[in-house]
């Protein structure tokens, strides 16, 4: 097992290749009551139920991101209360990203802040989500628009309940891990054409990229907004998608549109742009989408949280691992970088 430290409102490790059930006993011993988040799926596949006992609670949450709805997060307090779980007690929560975010802001939330753990199951899960202390749900008004910063004590990542997965889930995941390789390192973008035999080594490279960003900047003051490469279109899409898509499927057409970009703006290499093609097509990831949602998407994008007074940011590459801060893009740079990813 290896530790990587992440330096946040507190240090705390991510157990790289540690096993989620002694994790989870290890917990027990530490506290008088555990409550555990997870998603049915999750509940079933790990057979989750075997552990309930005295001081031990499962909650069973629905799936994906309707585990992130305010009415979710009222039975998780409900179910705090009526098993009472105090200050000193502690939340795990198994899942993934979606049930990570919510987690850790029910423990955020719950009597002012308790304790809790990360046991991410999908790759997205494992590289980001349950990465850099971001906790938080979904309302009419948008998606995470809702949270807190609030780091857990560990988080621990395990291999093996990757073989939960369809292979489709952790295709998408890999988008976040290409993501890392273009703005960090792109030893990740050799490692990713056997990605199945290097898929441990991949985790964990992603993994320390997002903690040495986060270690310097937790609170995305600058340096954190280059986790959100391809995340400005790919939001954008994710919303016109009506969230039916997975993360990562929205993030690849994401990627490719910041790297014309950052051809068009930053003078990134045309043969570095075509990587992110290739690349992400070996995953069956799109990297088009429709020319006549151009408009609609301009409009989500004005409308993102990380927008500022409307005015569209983006975060690109200028080479390899180099990335840079568009901050004055033209309607019409847009617009190209766009007409060449449509279809
Ligand atoms: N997913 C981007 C971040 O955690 O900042």
């Amino acid at each position: 097992m290896k530790e990587i430290l992440i330096k946040a409102e507190h240090e705390y490790a991510v157990c790289v290749g540690a096993n989620w059930r002694e994790t989870v006993t290890e917990i027990s011993k530490n506290y008088s009551k555990v409550l555990i988040l997870a998603p049915r799926v999750i509940v079933e596949a790990l057979g989750l139920k075997s552990l309930e006992s005295k001081s031990l609670a499962i909650f069973t949450l629905p799936e994906g991101e309707d585990q992130k709805s305010a009415k979710t997060l009222e039975e998780i307090w409900s179910h705090c209360a009526q098993i009472s779980l105090t200050r000193k007690d502690v939340i795990v929560a198994i899942g993934g990203g979606a049930t990570t975010d919510i987690g850790g802001f029910a423990a955020a939330t719950w009597l002012r802040g308790i304790d809790w753990y990360a046991i991410p199951t999908t790759v997205a899960g494992m590289v980001d989500a349950a990465i850099g202390g971001k906790t938080g749900m979904n309302t009419p008004a948008g998606k995470n628009l809702v949270g807190a910063f609030y780091s857990p004590n560990s988080v621990c990542i395990d291999f093996s309940l990757l073989k939960t997965l369809p292979k489709r889930e952790i295709q998408a995941g890999m988008a976040e891990v290409i993501k890392c390789g273009f703005i960090s390192d792109p030893q990740i973008l050799e490692l990713v054409i056997d990605y199945e035999a290097n898929i441990e080594e991949l985790i964990e490279r992603s993994i320390q990229v997002k903690a040495d960003v986060v270690s310097v900047d937790f609170k995305e003051g600058k340096l954190r907004e280059i986790l959100n490469y391809g995340h400005t279109l790919g939001h954008a899409i994710e919303k016109r998608e009506n969230y039916k898509w997975r993360h990562g499927e929205a993030i690849s057409i994401g990627l490719v549109f910041a790297a014309e970009l950052g051809q068009i703006c930053a003078g990134l290499d045309r043969e570095i742009v075509d990587r992110h093609r290739s690349i992400l097509t070996r995953f069956d990831l799109p990297v088009t989408y429709q020319k006549m949602a151009f408009e609609e998407l301009l409009g989500y994008m004005s409308n993102d949280k990380k927008s500022r007074n409307s005015k569209l940011r983006f975060i690109a590459i200028s080479k390899l691992g180099e990335p840079v801060w568009l901050e004055e893009v033209t309607s019409d740079q847009i617009a190209l970088a766009y007409e060449r990813i449509c279809t």
